[in-house]
């Protein structure tokens, strides 16, 4: 790769043409997105691939029915797996430990490195993907769905497809709100409104503050989009759902 455009103009696509993507297309990108770094080349990630319609009917209700689930070609679910090694240790007489919060973390660590360059890879083709947050949601639904045995717990998914059309870009921190050098370097209150300015003046951004009658952005954010009630509910069920695939912590 030459230059950074594939990075620089990259957006989410919620919208998919009727191009098929094909089980060799998935194949190949799976491929370039399992040279993907892992703890200690373990690979503890699965990927459930959904095509048929009648499973992403099933699966749409569990992500809130977000449109996309259903519309896009291929939805894929990737999953944090210490099934599989843990599996493989006890066939060959060793004593796996990896039920328990370490575990869990580092598959899941696994699944979302895998699961982001599966996505460059994607775009890299001319596809589109949108990350689908909700499964960290209603995770235990997900799991039944999709038949997952103990120790494989679903941790994201992306819908794929050619694009239908590109939305435009979103807005971005400038870089200088994200590098501390050397040390962190906490924030002032100029630095926070620096860092802010253009998501605050960004037009789209504005009008989404009006239609909620809220009196500032960040207001959008934590009273509508992702309050704590909802936060704080969602933590104890996915919890759970760690734990009933039998991550113990
Ligand atoms: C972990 C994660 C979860 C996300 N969940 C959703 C989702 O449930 N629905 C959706 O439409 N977009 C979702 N997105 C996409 C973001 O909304 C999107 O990346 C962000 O608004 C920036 O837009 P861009 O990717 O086009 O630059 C998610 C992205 C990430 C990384």
């Amino acid at each position: 790769m030459e230059d950074l455009s594939l990075f620089l103009n990259r957006r989410t696509v919620r919208a998919y043409s009727d191009r098929e993507v094909t089980t060799e297309t998935i194949q190949e990108l799976m491929e370039a997105a399992s040279r993907t770094s892992t703890t200690g080349n373990m690979q503890l990630y699965s990927v459930v691939v959904t095509r048929k319609n009648e499973t992403k009917e099933a699966l749409a209700p569990l992500h809130f029915n977000q449109p996309v689930v259903k519309n896009a070609p291929v939805v894929l679910t990737f999953c944090a797996d210490f099934n599989r090694f843990t599996s493989w240790c006890k066939l060959r007489n060793a004593n796996p430990g990896y039920g328990n919060f370490q575990g869990f973390f580092t598959a899941a660590l696994d699944a979302l490195i895998a699961a982001q360059t599966f996505c460059v890879a994607a775009e890299a083709r001319g596809l589109g993907i949108c990350y689908i947050g909700t499964t960290t949601y209603n995770t235990k639904g997900i799991a039944k769905l999709l038949k997952l045995p103990n120790l494989v717990v679903p941790v994201t998914t992306i819908t794929l497809g050619y694009p239908a059309s590109l939305p435009d870009q979103v807005d971005r921190l400038p870089v200088s709100a994200i590098i501390h050098e050397e040390e962190y370097a906490d924030y002032t209150t100029d630095e926070l409104d620096t860092c802010y300015l253009n998501k605050e003046l960004n037009a789209a951004n504005q009008q989404f503050v009006k239609d909620n009658e809220k009196e500032t952005l960040a207001q959008v954010f934590t009273d509508v989009r992702y309050p704590k009630a909802m936060f704080e509910k969602f933590s104890v069920e996915f919890m759970e759902a760690i734990q009933e695939q039998g991550y113990n912590f």
